[in-house]
């Protein structure tokens, strides 16, 4: 049997990513001129794509800013997206940086982002550091920022959900995505598996 090459699998991803998040955000994401988004713990920001089209289509103008603690990642990501943002018609652009998401606060510049975005969220790999992460990113929103997470499994989802409503964070809109593509890396692991979006209380 032929294999589908692994950038089509990654296209598929992005595309169904696509579907679900613009359904997710839809009825949550207020129009206005200029939007702003905090991509935490992006990793290379494959998805800056999808997240710069959604963006697109509620605003005349928006900035992405990505953030992770691996420096390789993020050199990627600015080399692709910086280019390819400045491309589209629309005006968007995007800047990824090392940083630590739990450091957030050494980060004044960054404003209060009206998405707080984190794609396959790793809580359950160091509880202490991501409820860190989870609070601080809460914190930069103000009372219409929304904050989204992506999740590989069902476990981990469910802990991260209890962490943020524990920090005072509501869950306004959650879609689980039942065909969602499985790795074999890990038992129950799938692209974007879960997908949930809060507010402040
Ligand atoms: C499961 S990966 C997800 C990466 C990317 N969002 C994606 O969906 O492909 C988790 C990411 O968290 C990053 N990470 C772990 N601890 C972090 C921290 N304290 N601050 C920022 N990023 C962190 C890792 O470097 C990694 O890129």
């Amino acid at each position: 049997m032929a294999h589908t090459p692994f950038t089509e699998l990654l296209q598929g991803d992005l595309d169904t990513l696509e579907t679900n998040l613009r359904e997710l955000l839809d009825p949550q994401l207020i129009k206005k001129d200029h939007l702003s988004l905090l991509n935490l713990a992006c990793g290379r920001g494959d998805e800056t794509g999808v997240l710069a089209k959604i963006l697109s289509e509620k605003s005349k103008s928006a900035h992405l800013q990505g953030l992770d603690i691996r420096a390789a990642e993020i050199d990627q990501a600015n080399s692709r997206w910086k280019k390819e943002l400045s491309k589209k018609e629309h005006a968007l652009s995007a800047d990824f940086i090392t940083h630590r998401g739990d450091r957030l606060r050494d980060l004044d510049h960054l404003g209060t982002p009206d998405i707080a975005f984190l794609r396959h969220q790793n809580y359950w790999n160091d509880k202490a550091v991501w409820t860190q992460i989870f609070d601080q990113a809460l914190e930069r929103l103000d009372e219409d920022g929304l904050l989204v997470i992506t999740s590989y499994f069902d476990k981990e989802h469910e802990l991260a959900t209890a962490a943020l409503e524990n920090l005072g964070a509501l869950q306004v809109g959650s879609i689980i995505n039942p065909n969602s593509r499985a790795l074999s890396d890990a038992p129950g692991k799938s692209v974007d598996k879960h997908l949930a979006v809060f507010r402040k209380t």
